[in-house]
């Protein structure tokens, strides 16, 4: 089986995925996409010898390129690792039910347009929250709105700032996406 990662940034997550999905073990991250050609995901993708693909707004939104590469590389699973770009919905349709993502926050809370990076967690303490966490959830045409998959919560004390509740957050993404990955990438059959 085959994945591939989009993501716009550093990459933590994809990380967590290349170290998981390591070579031989029935599932291969094929290739890692971008729209950032600074991205540092880029360079951990060539850590781990992983093709990667950057594409432009041109590209994505208004040709096929993309998805005749997904498809010509025979890709089953589409995975999001801070991919800050809405997908368009020719994608969408060729890969239904078949593109993840994971968002910092206990969704519906936190999310859509513009809550993304430290928007999220500067939103999560403004507000006063006792509690965080994350939501992996099938992707459709808006932001953050697909069907949830699995939830996982932290707890934030008294006197928590960003950077403490970043890095809680940051522990149960790369704890659970592999292991929520692994188990849908199994259950589909070729
Ligand atoms: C993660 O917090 C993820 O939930 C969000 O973007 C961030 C990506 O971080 N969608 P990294 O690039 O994987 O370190």
């Amino acid at each position: 089986k085959r994945i591939a990662i989009f993501a716009s940034g550093s990459g933590s997550n994809a990380q967590k995925l290349m170290e998981h999905f390591k070579p031989n073990t029935g599932v291969e991250i094929a290739l890692v996409l971008s729209n950032n050609p600074d991205a540092y995901v880029l360079q951990r993708a060539d850590n781990y010898e992983i093709p990667v693909h950057i594409f432009d707004r041109q590209e994505f939104y208004h040709t096929n390129d993309v998805i005749d590469l997904l498809k010509n590389l025979d890709i089953d699973l589409i995975v999001l690792a801070g991919f800050l770009w809405l997908i368009p919905k020719n994608l969408i349709s060729e890969y239904p039910g078949r593109i993840i993502n994971i968002h910092p926050a206990l969704l519906p809370k936190f999310g859509g347009k513009g809550m993304y990076g430290d928007h999220v967690h500067n939103a999560i303490l403004e507000a006063g929250e006792t509690e965080g966490g994350i939501t992996i959830h099938y992707v459709d045409e808006n932001y953050d709105e697909g069907q949830y998959i699995y939830q996982a919560r932290y707890k934030i004390d008294k006197g928590d700032n960003l950077e403490m509740i970043k890095f809680k957050g940051q522990q149960l993404e790369h704890h659970h996406y592999p292991r929520i990955i692994d188990g849908i990438i199994k259950k589909i059959k070729k």
